[in-house]
């Protein structure tokens, strides 16, 4: 097995470059056996997970779940909504209360940034972040950045823009630090209402126009308005979002060349992306599902190995 630094994967700030591509080449590896006709391998055998969400996802649940049938791990799962938190109980109580059950691995979800780092304070099990609050989404940006070295070849050397409500996403933080650990370059564009004041210290390029981004960019990945963690209105109506930085084939057209559309999902279909340019010949989005599970199926596999 091979070496990597972390115990947890809890952001991609925390991981280095090495790190990245060992994930990289064990999802490769992975990538082949999931378009084998038999999809499993004995690799977590005797391993438990528990995939713990206290918020709503589709795509990364979905993806942790079918990862770990792949791997053979036995799992549980654990959704907020018809659980005892909804009686008062606390975060960490109910962790302890599931790891009692001998749980060795735990995904989770949840709405507060850095509830997965102060969960890795008080338990031993190895734990994986799938999305906290606005901060960090690690395996979504090293699925995002595992699907341009699929179509591209490389993420070296790329420019990259991240378009949309920046502001709110967590999916934005990890990939600037992941395509930036990978040698990409990176670009943030939307109103200047849904930029992070001091983004630019990260060293990415900021851009209020979106017909300039496209322009510049080898790849665009489009954010979705997440209009559940704005409590102020940070423009007038989505009509006028869509109007100004909803990307749809007219502009890809105008370009003169062809550029790589990506979305993490879920889409606001003619929102922020239209259906002629989320379902055409540029858009990777349903490969960057497909990537998701070998990716996930690799960060396991690491991580248990830390043991
Ligand atoms: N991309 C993503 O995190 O989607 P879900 O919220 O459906 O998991």
């Amino acid at each position: 097995m091979q070496a990597f630094s972390v115990r947890h994967l809890l952001g991609i700030k925390d991981i280095n470059p090495k790190d990245i591509e060992t994930i990289f080449e064990t999802a490769d590896n992975f990538k082949d056996v999931l378009n084998r006709p038999i999809k499993k391998v004995p690799s977590l055998r005797d391993i438990t997970i528990a995939n713990i969400f206290f918020e709503n996802s589709t795509r990364t649940r979905l993806s942790f779940e079918l990862a770990e049938k792949r791997l053979s791990a036995d799992t549980i799962n654990f959704s907020s909504s018809n659980s005892s938190v909804k009686k008062g109980e606390t975060l960490v109580d109910t962790v302890n209360n599931i790891l009692a059950m001998k749980v060795d691995m735990v995904v989770m979800r949840h709405s507060s940034p850095g509830a997965p780092h102060f969960l890795s304070r008080h338990i031993n099990a190895n734990i994986i972040n799938a999305g906290d609050g606005t901060h960090e989404h690690p395996t979504q940006a090293l699925l995002d950045a595992y699907s341009i070295r699929e179509k591209l070849g490389e993420v070296a050397g790329k420019k990259v823009a991240i378009i949309g409500d920046i502001l709110h996403s967590r999916v934005a933080l990890s990939n600037i630090f992941c395509l930036q650990k990978l040698g990409a370059e990176v670009m943030v564009c939307g109103p200047i209402t849904l930029l992070p004041k001091h983004i630019s210290s990260l060293g990415v390029k900021v851009e209020l126009d979106v017909k300039k981004a496209l322009q510049w960019c080898d790849v665009a990945n489009v954010l979705r308005i997440q209009l559940e963690r704005q409590q102020i209105k940070y423009f007038p109506s989505l009509r006028e979002y869509s109007l100004y930085y909803g990307i749809n084939k007219q502009l890809l057209d105008q370009l003169g060349k062809s550029i790589v559309i990506m979305h993490p999902g879920p889409i606001n279909r003619g929102v922020e992306l239209n259906s002629d340019v989320a379902d055409s010949e540029h858009s990777i989005i349903l490969h960057q599902v497909e990537n998701g599970v070998a990716i996930r199926m690799a960060v396991l596999y690491l991580l248990a190995g830390t043991k």
